[in-house]
């Protein structure tokens, strides 16, 4: 666990390959879609990692209205190849998870 964290920092530190931060985080805040927002609703919703993480999966890669949790909100398509879409899953993870634990 600590070895897998501390090579996220890494990786991060050094900025090779984050599809996180190059990917989601731009256009989220951009649009003005909170991911910290998100995070905290799908884990109430789903509360475990494994859960938490098929289900954004299943929602970048198939959007549906069905599975939106923000049903108010205009679906938006995200077309993210997977391999982007799957490791930018884990860093998202990796980062909130350790902010709730702080707080
Ligand atoms: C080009 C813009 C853009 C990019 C890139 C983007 N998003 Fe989004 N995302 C949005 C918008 C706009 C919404 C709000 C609409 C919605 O909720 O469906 C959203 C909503 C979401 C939701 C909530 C869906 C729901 O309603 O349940 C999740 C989860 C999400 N994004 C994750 C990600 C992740 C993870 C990445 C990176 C792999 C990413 N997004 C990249 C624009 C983007």
């Amino acid at each position: 666990m600590v070895k897998v964290l501390f090579t996220l920092f890494l990786l991060i530190e050094i900025g090779v390959s984050d599809p996180f931060r190059t990917h989601c985080i731009p256009c989220h805040k951009e649009q003005k879609v909170s991911l910290k927002k998100i995070f905290f609703d799908y884990l109430l919703y789903f509360s475990s990692e494994r859960k938490v993480k098929a289900s954004i999966k299943e929602f970048l890669l198939h959007p549906s209205p069905k599975k939106q949790i923000y049903k108010e909100k205009k679906l938006f398509k995200h077309s993210l190849p997977l391999e982007v879409i799957e490791p930018a899953i884990d860093i998202y993870w990796e980062l909130y998870k350790v902010i709730g634990k702080i707080k």
